[in-house]
C-alpha cells in the first residue's frame, strides 16, 4: 500500500517529464493512483546512434500539448480537476528541461494551479513505491541509465546519503557505446540483454572496474576499451555466435561490477530494501542477481516494470504529491538544473 498524500493539492497531479529523450505525461490521483500514463520516445536519435540535445527539445516542445490533452482525456479528467502540476526540473539536458519547465509553468498559471519542480534522480529512487507500496527504510537504491550510475542510500523520503557514483562512463553509456562497437543499433542495452542469453558469459576475459577497490564508485569506460580491443583483435566478420558471447561476457562483467558494490552497500548500512531504477534496471541478469542476492538477505526487492525503470512522469507525479504533501511547491521561479551537483537534492552526511 502506498500512503496517500493528505495535502488537497495533492489530489489529482499532472507530471510532466522531458530530461531527455522521452516526453512523459502522467495524471496521478492521490499519489496512489495511476488514472494515466503517456510515453512517447523520440525516434529520431536512432538515426544519430544517440540522443542529440536539439532535435530532443523541438520534439518534447510539439509533444507536450497533444500528450496532455490525451493523457487527461484516457485518465477521464477534466483540465479544471486538476489540482496541481509536478514537472522534472533537473537533472539533465538543460534545454530539454525548459521545454517542460515553460510548459508546466504556463498550463499550471493558465489553471491557476501550484507547480512542482521534481528532481528526476529522486523520482528514480522511488518509482518502485507506484507498484510494490511503500518502501521499508533505511534502503539502498540504485539508478541505472544512460545518464546515471548512482547508489545511494535512502532514510526516508528526502533524507539520502550519497554512496557512490560512476567516474566516467554509466552503465547504459557502456552498453550503448559496447552496442555500437558490435554494430547494433542505438539504444544499445536492449538488444545486448537480448543477446547475451545465448552467448557463454566466460567466452572473453574482460576486466570487472573498480570490484577491488574499496568504496560505492564506479567506472565502465575501461570495460568498454576492453571489448573495443577484443574486436579490433577479431577477423571480420564476426558470426553471430562469437558476437553472442562477447554481448554476454561484456554484461557479465558490467553485471558484476554493479553487484558488488550494491551488496556492499545493503550489507553496511542494515537496509532493508533494495530499489532499483533507470532503463539498465532491465536488464534481465542484473534483476536475477540482485533478486537472488536480496532473497539470501532477507531484504526487499523492489523493481519497477520497465515502464517505471525508464524515464516516466508517473514517478514524477507521485514525488511531486509527496512534496505538495510537506507544502513544497515552487511557483514561476522554478528554473532548470542541468547537473545533479547542483540539483538541490537533501543530502546528509554519514
Ligand atoms: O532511464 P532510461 O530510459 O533513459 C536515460 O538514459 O535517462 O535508460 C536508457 C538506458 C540506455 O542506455 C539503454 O541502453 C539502457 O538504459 N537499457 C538497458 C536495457 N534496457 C535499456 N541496458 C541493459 N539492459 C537492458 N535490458
Ligand atoms: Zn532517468
Amino acid at each position: 500500500m502506498i500512503t496517500a498524500p493528505a495535502s488537497p493539492a495533492a489530489r489529482m497531479v499532472l507530471g510532466i517529464e522531458t530530461s531527455c529523450d522521452d516526453t512523459s505525461v502522467a495524471v496521478l490521483e492521490r499519489g496512489v493512483m495511476v488514472r494515466s500514463h503517456l510515453i512517447a520516445t523520440q525516434d529520431v536519435h536512432r538515426w544519430y546512434g544517440g540522443v542529440v540535445p536539439e532535435l530532443a527539445s523541438r520534439a518534447h516542445l510539439e509533444l507536450l500539448p497533444p500528450l496532455v490533452s490525451r493523457a487527461l482525456a484516457e485518465a477521464d479528467v477534466q483540465p479544471g480537476e486538476l489540482t496541481a502540476v509536478a514537472v522534472t526540473r533537473a537533472p539533465g539536458l538543460v534545454g530539454s528541461l525548459v521545454v517542460g519547465l515553460a510548459f508546466a509553468k504556463a498550463y499550471a498559471l493558465g489553471l491557476g494551479l501550484p507547480v512542482v519542480g521534481v528532481n528526476h534522480v529522486e523520482a528514480h529512487l522511488h518509482a518502485a513505491t507506484l507498484e510494490h507500496g511503500d518502501s521499508p527504510f533505511p534502503a539502498v537504491a540504485l539508478v541505472v541509465s544512460g545518464g546515471h550510475t548512482e547508489l545511494v542510500e535512502v532514510r526516508g523520503i528526502g533524507t539520502y546519503r550519497w554512496l557512490g557514483s560512476t567516474l566516467d562512463d554509466a552503465a547504459g553509456e557502456a552498453y550503448d557505446k559496447v552496442a555500437k562497437l558490435l554494430g547494433m543499433g542505438f539504444p544499445g542495452g536492449p538488444a545486448i540483454d537480448r543477446l547475451a542469453q545465448r552467448g557463454r558469459r566466460d567466452a572473453f576475459d574482460l576486466p570487472r572496474p573498480m570490484v577491488d577497490r574499496p568504496g560505492y564508485e564506479f567506472s565502465f569506460s575501461g570495460l568498454k576499451t576492453a571489448v573495443a580491443q577484443v574486436v579490433a583483435s577479431l577477423t571480420p566478420p564476426l558470426d553471430e555466435t562469437r558476437v553472442a558471447d562477447l554481448a554476454a561476457s561484456f554484461q557479465a562483467a558490467v553485471v558484476d561490477s554493479l553487484c558488488v558494490k550494491t551488496l556492499r552497500a545493503l550489507d553496511a548500512t542494515g537496509a532493508r530494501a533494495l530499489n532499483l531504477g533507470g532503463g539498465v534496471a532491465c536488464n534481465l541478469e542484473l534483476r536475477a542477481r540482485l533478486s537472488a542476492a536480496c532473497a539470501e538477505r532477507g531484504v526487499a526487492f523492489r523493481v519497477p516494470s520497465p515502464r517505471l525503470c525508464a524515464d516516466n512522469a508517473a514517478m514524477i507525479a507521485l514525488l511531486g504529491a509527496w512534496m505538495l504533501d510537506r507544502g513544497t511547491a515552487s511557483g514561476s521561479s522554478l528554473d532548470a538544473a542541468a547537473s545533479l551537483e547542483d540539483s538541490g537534492l537533501p543530502l546528509v552526511e554519514a
